[in-house]
Order: C-alpha cells, then structure tokens, then sequence
C-alpha cells in the first residue's frame, strides 16, 4: 500500500525541475507534504515553480545549477545543508539527449550528454546519501533513466549509453548500499515517450518533436510523478528496482 505520510515535511532535491518529467515531479512531493529543492539553469522558470508550489502552500527553494559543472553541485548540496539539514529523497531526473552519429557526431556534445546524465548523477547521489548516512536517515535515490536503457535507438548512441550506464550505476548502488547493511532505497524508472522538450532537444526539431508526441497518446510528465509516488509511498522492506513504463500503444 502507498503511503507518503512518512515524507511529510522531510526534503527532496528535484534536478532538472524547470520542465517536463522534473516539474511535474516536484509539483506532486510538494503537494504531499515534501520540502521541495528545485534545480535547473534556467532560475526564472524553477522561481516561477516555487511561486505556484508556495500558492497551494506548499515549502519549496529555487536553486540555480548548470550540473556540468562541479562547483554548481557542490554549492547546491551546501545550500540544502544550510537551509534543510540535507536531503531525504533525491530525484536524479535532469538529463538531455541530441542526436548525434557515433561515426561522425560531435564529440563537446557527448561530453555534455555524459556529464549531465551519467557524472551529475553520480555526483548527486554520492552527496545525497552523504547526507542520509550523516542523519541516520532511511532515504531513497530515484534515478530517471529510459527506455534506451534498456535498447538502442537510431541517432541515439551516446543517449543510449548514457543511460545503459544509469541501469549499470542503479544496481552498483544497490549492491555497494547492501555491502553496508543500508536501508536506503535505490530505484530507476525508465519511460518510454514522455511528451516534454526532450524531443525537440533531442532532434532540434519542433516538427519532428510534435510526430514524435503525436503518433499517438504518449505518456505525460504525470504518469511519471504518479509512479514516484507509488515509489516513495511503498513499504520500507519493499525496493523497486527499474520500473519499464511505455505508452500502450509504442512498439519500440
Ligand atoms: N521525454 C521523454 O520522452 C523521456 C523518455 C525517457 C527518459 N527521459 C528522461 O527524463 C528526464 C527528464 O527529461 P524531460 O523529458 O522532462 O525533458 P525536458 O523537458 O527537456 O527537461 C529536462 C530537464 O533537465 C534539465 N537540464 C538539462 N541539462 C541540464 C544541466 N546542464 N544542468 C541542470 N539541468 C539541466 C533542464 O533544465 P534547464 O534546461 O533549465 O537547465 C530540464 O529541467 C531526462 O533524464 C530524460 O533523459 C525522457
């Protein structure tokens, strides 16, 4: 049975929160209850998220991190500590992919695709947990991977990989938290479409962006933060481990 109570007032860090899957995410833990730390680089959208969370009165703080970079991270991990103590549950959700050639792709792109979605991750996590152990605290990591995780898409490549190594980091995790007698969760969900910018970053294409979320009912930000929930609400001694979500009808 799901029950979020025991989140109620503890703090989750949201990476990625100025769109898509990330904001849709922090809207549902901050209407549970969750002191909600929203990160992204652009601060004017995650300001005007905080703005909606605190009107429904919600507790929610904007902070403003490009994940490339390691002082950003650190400086936000800082911030939580002054003003929360540190975080309970961390989503691990920004991430981006480009189509890119793995014959003739550009390589600065690759870079980026890894430092976001493989390194920040990783990054984060290690901080987050810092925290939990810290506090004696039962937390949980939520890593959003993919369904190209799990298999290989045209143009997707380096995307594909990145994830592949998300589904890789998910369980290394698991086994290194079991090697300390933890009880701190780890969990992946991978969705397949999710209408969000992501196609129209990935393809740089509002065009192909719209077939892509077009072809038929695709999955919403939504689905993804109803699935967190059922998550983080799920009995201490139950861990979902990687949670494969598509639209009824993808194929692929
Ligand atoms: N949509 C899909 O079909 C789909 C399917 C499977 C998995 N996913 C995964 O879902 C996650 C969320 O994507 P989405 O679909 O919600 O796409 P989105 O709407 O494009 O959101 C991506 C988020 O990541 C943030 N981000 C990207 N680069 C960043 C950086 N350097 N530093 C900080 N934040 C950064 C963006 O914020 P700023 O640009 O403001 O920094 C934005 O908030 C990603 O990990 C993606 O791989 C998406």
């Amino acid at each position: 049975m799901s029950d979020m109570t025991r989140w109620k007032e503890r703090t989750a860090l949201v990476t990625g929160a100025s769109s898509g899957i990330g904001r849709a995410i922090a809207l549902e833990l901050a209407a549970r209850g969750l002191n909600v730390v929203v990160c992204a680089r652009r601060e004017e959208r995650l300001r005007e998220l905080v703005k909606e969370i605190e009107a429904d009165g919600g507790t929610a703080l904007a902070v403003r991190a490009d994940l490339c970079k390691d002082d950003d991270i650190m400086a936000l991990f800082e911030v939580i500590r002054d003003q929360f103590g540190g975080v309970d549950v961390l989503i691990n959700n920004a991430g981006f992919g480009k189509s890119e050639s793995l014959l003739t792709g550009d390589h600065h792109r690759w870079r980026s695709m890894l430092g976001v979605n493989v390194l920040a991750l990783a990054i984060c996590t290690r901080e987050a947990i810092k925290d939990m152990r810290r506090r004696d605290v039962d937390g949980h990591v939520i890593h959003i991977s993919s369904m190209s995780a799990h298999r290989v898409s045209e143009g997707g490549g380096m995307y594909s990989a990145t994830k592949f190594a998300v589904r890789s980091l998910t369980e290394s995790l698991r086994r290194e938290l079991r090697g300390i007698d933890s009880d701190i969760r780890i969990t992946s969900i991978s969705p397949g479409y999710v209408e969000t910018e992501f196609a129209k970053v990935f393809h740089e294409s509002t065009e192909k962006a719209r077939q892509n979320y077009g072809q038929y009912k695709v999955l919403q930000p939504e689905d993804i933060a109803d699935t967190i929930r059922h998550v983080l609400g799920a009995p201490q001694h139950v861990q979902y481990h990687d949670i494969l979500m598509r639209p009824t009808r993808q194929d692929n």
